[in-house]
């Protein structure tokens, strides 16, 4: 796919689809990281003499003008990132657009009101693409956290204008096809979160690229059941047990090493500093439930990080909300932050719960990589193709 060095913009309006999605705290932006990130991508379209048109979604409107979701709000921490005044405009497309795109002069940025007001943008109709595209000669997507959309703003302008990668979008996708397309070997992925059932086709899809699979978090209790051990009142899909065991099955064949908690830390209810002990795998009570897990396991972890030259992150270990329930999550963030650092590991982590976890653990700066994407990096990870990355390939 082109990037913005490929694109002759001097002078020129550039639609930038960016993704403005950020968490809202009483009417403020609470985390600017993805506001911040694109920041490289609108400095360079200026640099080189463009005039960037912002079109962003915000929350999930449903095609109708929601006024909490407009994307106003998120204005002011854009001005601070950009460090300049950001016009804006109240429709995304139409008259009003028109003209304010028209009224721009070097120097401007604009941005455009929540592409999700619009029915259009969702349906991916070519009469709406047509009147964003119509803002400007150029397109340049930014946000590879979107790109699993097939919106008319990700997608169907892509088609209608030259088009190109932003900084962030060329970054997101080096990043994951050095840790997943290409990696150094061998590559260890860690998946963790809840539920085996959402997380069916990116196990399946791990187990033919990566040579271990760490499972954690309440997804490895599904796979204890598997293996016959008790699991107590722990979350488990005792339904998907068959599903675990196939799972296994195939790994066998390709030669992927599965790794299961083998020990757990346990507690009878579920919230901060409850009372909890350290059993084998097999011995959670009856009456309690596997809330992380446990030391024997983080060291075993630790090992295959030591064995391993790529590491692919996505979801916790343990119940990381409720502390001291995020221990094993925090040891094996630090383990993989420290051979980073030392440069033996290449390490890429990415969704919503998993960065937040990071952070947490203070070890988020030293990976080599954190995508910005949730939804997206799960489905890249699955091995889908994302319709906003496909849409810029060359033709
Ligand atoms: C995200 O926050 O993951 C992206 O902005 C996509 O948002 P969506 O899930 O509402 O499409």
């Amino acid at each position: 796919f082109n990037t913005i060095d490929d694109l002759d913009l001097d002078g020129k309006v550039v639609l930038v689809r960016v993704d403005l999605n950020v968490p809202v705290e009483n009417g403020q932006v609470s985390d600017a990281t993805r506001i911040e990130k694109i920041v490289p991508t609108i400095k360079d379209i200026q640099a080189k003499g463009g005039i960037p048109v912002l079109m962003a979604h915000f929350d999930r409107p449903k095609g109708k003008r929601v006024d909490s979701m407009s994307l106003r709000i998120v204005l002011p921490a854009l001005e601070h990132a950009l460090g300049q005044t950001v016009k804006f405009s109240d429709e995304a497309i139409g008259g009003p657009a028109k003209r304010a795109a028209a009224d721009l002069s070097a120097g401007d940025i604009l941005l455009l009101e929540n592409t999700r007001f619009y029915p259009g943008e969702e349906a991916n109709d070519p009469t709406f693409a047509a009147s964003l595209a119509a803002l400007g000669q150029v397109y340049v997507n930014d946000a590879f956290s979107a790109a699993h959309r097939a919106h008319a703003s990700t997608e169907g302008v892509a088609r209608l204008l030259p088009a190109a990668a932003g900084r962030l979008m060329e970054a997101e996708l080096n990043a994951l096809n050095a840790a997943l397309g290409d990696p150094v070997r061998p590559v260890a992925a860690l998946v963790g979160g809840a539920k085996v059932s959402t997380k069916l086709e990116l196990l399946s899809n791990l187990i033919e690229k990566v040579d271990h699979l760490i499972i954690g978090g309440g997804m490895a209790n599904t796979f204890l059941v598997a293996k016959g051990a008790e699991v107590g009142k722990s979350l488990a899909e005792r339904d998907m047990a068959d599903t675990a065991r196939e799972i296994m099955a195939k790994a066998e064949k390709t030669g992927c090493a599965i790794h299961l908690p083998v020990d757990v830390v346990v507690a009878r209810e579920f919230k901060a500093g409850a009372a909890h002990e350290v059993l084998p795998d097999e011995e959670c009570p009856a009456d309690a439930m596997i809330l992380d897990a446990g030391p024997q396991t983080v060291d075993a972890i630790r090992g295959v990080f030591e064995m391993c030259r790529t590491l692919i992150w996505n979801g916790p270990l343990g119940a990381f909300e409720i502390p001291p329930f995020d221990a094993a999550t925090n040891a094996a963030a630090k383990a993989a932050a420290e051979l980073t650092r030392e440069g033996r590991l290449v390490s890429v982590a990415g969704g919503g719960d998993t960065v937040a976890a990071l952070n947490k653990a203070g070890v988020a700066g030293d990976f080599t990589f954190i995508s910005t994407a949730g939804g997206a990096f799960l489905e890249w990870m699955e091995g889908k193709t994302l319709p906003g990355v496909a849409a810029l390939q060359k033709r």
